[in-house]
Protein backbone atom coordinates (compact mmCIF):
# COMPACT_ATOMS: atom_id res chain seq x y z
CA UNK A 1 0.00 0.00 0.00
CA UNK A 2 2.55 2.42 1.32
CA UNK A 3 4.82 1.52 -2.38
CA UNK A 4 1.39 2.47 -4.25
CA UNK A 5 1.36 6.08 -2.45
CA UNK A 6 4.79 6.95 -2.24
CA UNK A 7 5.01 8.92 -5.61
CA UNK A 8 2.29 11.22 -4.18
CA UNK A 9 2.56 10.61 -0.41
CA UNK A 10 4.27 14.09 0.00
CA UNK A 11 1.73 16.34 -1.61
CA UNK A 12 -0.97 14.36 -0.24
CA UNK A 13 -0.03 15.03 3.10
CA UNK A 14 0.40 19.00 2.68
CA UNK A 15 -3.09 19.37 0.90
CA UNK A 16 -4.86 17.13 3.84
CA UNK A 17 -3.19 18.78 6.43
CA UNK A 18 -2.89 21.89 5.03
CA UNK A 19 0.91 21.87 5.40
CA UNK A 20 0.20 21.80 9.47
CA UNK A 21 2.17 18.22 9.29
CA UNK A 22 5.36 20.34 8.48
CA UNK A 23 4.48 22.82 11.58
CA UNK A 24 4.13 19.48 13.78
CA UNK A 25 7.50 17.86 12.60
CA UNK A 26 8.69 20.88 13.25
CA UNK A 27 7.55 21.31 16.96
CA UNK A 28 8.63 17.56 17.68
CA UNK A 29 12.06 18.88 16.60
CA UNK A 30 12.00 21.33 18.91
CA UNK A 31 10.37 19.71 22.02
CA UNK A 32 12.63 16.55 21.49
CA UNK A 33 15.72 18.14 20.80
CA UNK A 34 18.10 16.35 18.96
CA UNK A 35 21.71 15.63 20.96
CA UNK A 36 24.94 17.38 20.68
CA UNK A 37 26.38 13.91 20.13
CA UNK A 38 25.81 10.92 19.36
CA UNK A 39 22.76 9.41 16.75
CA UNK A 40 19.04 9.49 16.21
CA UNK A 41 16.87 6.87 14.52
CA UNK A 42 13.28 7.85 12.84
CA UNK A 43 11.43 4.41 12.16
CA UNK A 44 8.73 4.15 9.95
CA UNK A 45 10.56 6.93 7.99
CA UNK A 46 8.47 6.79 4.92
CA UNK A 47 9.98 9.73 2.70
CA UNK A 48 12.12 11.06 5.44
CA UNK A 49 10.30 14.49 7.02
CA UNK A 50 11.00 13.93 10.37
CA UNK A 51 14.49 12.68 9.88
CA UNK A 52 15.37 15.79 7.52
CA UNK A 53 14.09 18.25 9.93
CA UNK A 54 16.40 16.23 12.55
CA UNK A 55 19.69 16.40 10.10
CA UNK A 56 18.70 20.09 9.16
CA UNK A 57 18.97 20.92 12.87
CA UNK A 58 21.03 19.08 14.71
CA UNK A 59 25.10 19.36 14.96
CA UNK A 60 27.87 18.01 12.83
CA UNK A 61 28.31 15.17 15.52
CA UNK A 62 25.16 13.57 15.33
CA UNK A 63 24.36 10.64 13.34
CA UNK A 64 20.76 10.72 11.65
CA UNK A 65 19.51 7.06 10.84
CA UNK A 66 16.19 6.53 8.99
CA UNK A 67 14.76 3.13 8.69
CA UNK A 68 11.45 1.81 7.09
CA UNK A 69 10.71 -0.98 5.13
CA UNK A 70 9.31 0.76 1.82
CA UNK A 71 11.94 1.03 -0.39
CA UNK A 72 9.72 3.07 -2.41
CA UNK A 73 9.40 5.50 0.16
CA UNK A 74 13.28 5.94 1.24
CA UNK A 75 14.07 6.31 -2.22
CA UNK A 76 12.16 9.56 -2.28
CA UNK A 77 14.00 10.08 1.13
CA UNK A 78 17.16 9.61 -0.70
CA UNK A 79 16.19 12.13 -3.47
CA UNK A 80 14.89 14.34 -0.97
CA UNK A 81 18.27 14.49 1.40
CA UNK A 82 20.32 14.82 -1.71
CA UNK A 83 18.66 17.59 -2.86
CA UNK A 84 19.15 19.39 0.27
CA UNK A 85 22.51 18.38 1.06
CA UNK A 86 21.25 16.76 4.73
CA UNK A 87 23.31 13.83 5.80
CA UNK A 88 21.23 11.02 6.39
CA UNK A 89 21.90 7.28 6.57
CA UNK A 90 18.81 5.16 5.09
CA UNK A 91 18.51 1.93 6.14
CA UNK A 92 15.46 -0.97 4.66
CA UNK A 93 14.09 -2.53 8.03
CA UNK A 94 11.40 -4.02 9.68
CA UNK A 95 10.53 -1.75 13.03
CA UNK A 96 9.90 -4.86 14.94
CA UNK A 97 12.80 -6.28 13.68
CA UNK A 98 15.60 -3.31 13.67
CA UNK A 99 19.24 -4.45 12.41
CA UNK A 100 20.80 -2.34 15.53
CA UNK A 101 22.61 -3.13 18.55
CA UNK A 102 21.39 -2.50 21.82
CA UNK A 103 21.88 0.88 23.35
CA UNK A 104 22.69 2.75 20.24
CA UNK A 105 20.50 6.07 19.74
CA UNK A 106 20.18 8.90 21.92
CA UNK A 107 17.30 9.51 20.46
CA UNK A 108 13.76 7.27 18.78
CA UNK A 109 11.48 8.85 17.17
CA UNK A 110 8.56 7.84 15.02
CA UNK A 111 5.98 10.36 12.84
CA UNK A 112 2.51 8.76 12.01
CA UNK A 113 4.22 5.28 11.99
CA UNK A 114 3.41 3.73 15.59
CA UNK A 115 0.33 3.10 14.24
CA UNK A 116 1.23 1.23 11.37
CA UNK A 117 3.34 -1.63 12.57
CA UNK A 118 1.28 -4.72 12.63
CA UNK A 119 2.12 -5.41 16.48
CA UNK A 120 2.20 -1.98 18.55
CA UNK A 121 4.23 -3.33 21.85
CA UNK A 122 6.40 -5.16 19.46
CA UNK A 123 7.62 -1.61 17.53
CA UNK A 124 7.54 0.09 21.19
CA UNK A 125 10.14 -2.99 22.56
CA UNK A 126 12.77 -2.36 19.14
CA UNK A 127 12.08 1.25 20.10
CA UNK A 128 12.87 1.03 23.42
CA UNK A 129 15.95 -1.75 22.74
CA UNK A 130 17.94 0.40 20.64
CA UNK A 131 17.44 3.20 22.68
CA UNK A 132 20.39 3.95 25.02
CA UNK A 133 19.28 4.04 29.15
CA UNK A 134 18.02 8.13 29.60
CA UNK A 135 17.57 8.06 26.09
CA UNK A 136 14.47 9.64 24.78
CA UNK A 137 11.54 8.59 22.81
CA UNK A 138 9.20 10.88 20.64
CA UNK A 139 6.41 9.94 18.66
CA UNK A 140 4.34 12.08 16.50
CA UNK A 141 0.53 10.52 16.12
CA UNK A 142 -3.13 10.94 14.57
CA UNK A 143 -5.61 11.50 18.10
CA UNK A 144 -8.79 12.63 18.00
CA UNK A 145 -9.81 16.17 20.04
CA UNK A 146 -10.95 16.19 23.28
CA UNK A 147 -13.56 19.41 22.57
CA UNK A 148 -16.75 17.84 21.48
CA UNK A 149 -17.76 20.27 19.17
CA UNK A 150 -14.18 20.19 17.60
CA UNK A 151 -14.52 16.62 18.00
CA UNK A 152 -17.68 16.05 15.93
CA UNK A 153 -16.32 18.41 13.00
CA UNK A 154 -12.97 16.39 12.92
CA UNK A 155 -15.12 13.10 12.58
CA UNK A 156 -17.21 13.87 9.94
CA UNK A 157 -14.17 15.51 7.78
CA UNK A 158 -11.83 12.84 8.84
CA UNK A 159 -14.99 10.09 7.76
CA UNK A 160 -16.57 11.71 5.25
CA UNK A 161 -14.23 14.04 2.83
CA UNK A 162 -10.58 12.78 3.44
CA UNK A 163 -10.53 8.97 2.19
CA UNK A 164 -12.24 10.23 -0.52
CA UNK A 165 -9.93 13.43 -1.28
CA UNK A 166 -7.03 11.01 -0.07
CA UNK A 167 -7.45 8.21 -2.33
CA UNK A 168 -8.60 10.64 -5.64
CA UNK A 169 -5.41 12.47 -5.37
CA UNK A 170 -2.97 9.44 -4.72
CA UNK A 171 -4.38 8.01 -7.32
CA UNK A 172 -4.14 4.58 -5.42
CA UNK A 173 -6.09 1.32 -5.71
CA UNK A 174 -5.66 0.03 -2.67
CA UNK A 175 -7.93 2.94 -0.41
CA UNK A 176 -5.19 3.86 1.45
CA UNK A 177 -6.73 6.93 2.81
CA UNK A 178 -9.80 5.33 3.64
CA UNK A 179 -7.93 2.89 6.16
CA UNK A 180 -6.44 6.13 7.39
CA UNK A 181 -9.45 7.35 9.55
CA UNK A 182 -10.42 3.55 10.91
CA UNK A 183 -6.66 3.11 11.81
CA UNK A 184 -6.92 6.23 13.90
CA UNK A 185 -9.88 5.78 15.56
CA UNK A 186 -8.84 2.42 16.91
CA UNK A 187 -5.74 3.51 17.42
CA UNK A 188 -4.45 4.03 21.49
CA UNK A 189 -3.98 7.45 22.64
CA UNK A 190 -4.03 9.84 26.00
CA UNK A 191 -3.40 7.27 28.53
CA UNK A 192 -4.13 4.03 26.61
CA UNK A 193 -0.73 4.57 25.05
CA UNK A 194 0.84 6.51 27.79
CA UNK A 195 0.34 2.69 29.48
CA UNK A 196 1.97 0.68 26.23
CA UNK A 197 4.62 3.44 26.30
CA UNK A 198 5.43 2.92 30.05
CA UNK A 199 5.09 -1.11 29.30
CA UNK A 200 8.33 -0.98 26.66
CA UNK A 201 10.59 0.42 29.39
CA UNK A 202 10.15 4.67 28.87
CA UNK A 203 9.28 6.93 32.06
CA UNK A 204 8.37 10.75 32.44
CA UNK A 205 5.64 10.13 29.18
CA UNK A 206 4.40 13.50 28.54
CA UNK A 207 1.87 14.44 25.89
CA UNK A 208 1.42 17.58 23.92
CA UNK A 209 -1.42 17.94 21.64
CA UNK A 210 -1.07 19.97 18.90
CA UNK A 211 -4.06 21.46 16.47
CA UNK A 212 -6.80 20.72 18.97
CA UNK A 213 -5.46 17.47 19.68
CA UNK A 214 -5.47 16.24 15.89
CA UNK A 215 -2.38 15.17 16.75
CA UNK A 216 -0.30 14.50 19.75
CA UNK A 217 3.50 14.65 20.16
CA UNK A 218 4.41 12.19 22.93
CA UNK A 219 8.14 12.20 24.62
CA UNK A 220 9.31 9.90 27.15
CA UNK A 221 12.96 8.99 28.91
CA UNK A 222 14.41 5.35 28.82
CA UNK A 223 14.64 4.35 32.12
CA UNK A 224 18.03 3.45 33.19
CA UNK A 225 17.47 -0.18 34.88
CA UNK A 226 15.67 -0.91 31.36
C1 LIG B 1 2.03 7.09 7.32
S1 LIG B 1 3.67 6.73 6.86
C2 LIG B 1 4.59 7.88 7.85
C3 LIG B 1 5.85 8.33 7.17
C4 LIG B 1 6.64 9.44 7.86
N1 LIG B 1 7.13 9.06 9.16
C5 LIG B 1 5.88 10.74 7.95
O1 LIG B 1 5.94 11.40 8.99
O2 LIG B 1 5.28 11.14 6.95
C6 LIG B 1 3.96 5.21 7.69
C7 LIG B 1 5.26 4.52 7.28
O3 LIG B 1 5.43 3.40 8.16
C8 LIG B 1 6.07 2.38 7.42
N2 LIG B 1 5.88 1.12 8.15
C9 LIG B 1 4.71 0.55 8.55
N3 LIG B 1 4.96 -0.59 9.21
C10 LIG B 1 6.32 -0.75 9.24
C11 LIG B 1 7.19 -1.72 9.76
N4 LIG B 1 6.73 -2.79 10.41
N5 LIG B 1 8.51 -1.56 9.60
C12 LIG B 1 9.00 -0.49 8.94
N6 LIG B 1 8.24 0.47 8.40
C13 LIG B 1 6.89 0.34 8.54
C14 LIG B 1 5.41 2.45 6.05
O4 LIG B 1 6.19 1.84 5.05
C15 LIG B 1 5.28 3.97 5.87
O5 LIG B 1 6.38 4.49 5.17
Amino acid sequence: MFAEIAPRYDAVNRMLSGGIDIWWRRVTVSRAAPPTTGAILDICTGTGDLALAYAAKAGPRVRVVASDFCLPMLDRGVEKSRARGLPVEWVEADAMDLPFPDATFDLVTVAFGLRNIAETERGLAEMARVCKPGGRLAILEFSLPSNPIIRRSYLWYFRNVLPRLGNAVARNHADAYSYLNQSVEEFPSGQALVELITAAGFDRVEQIPLSFGIATLSIATKGTAT
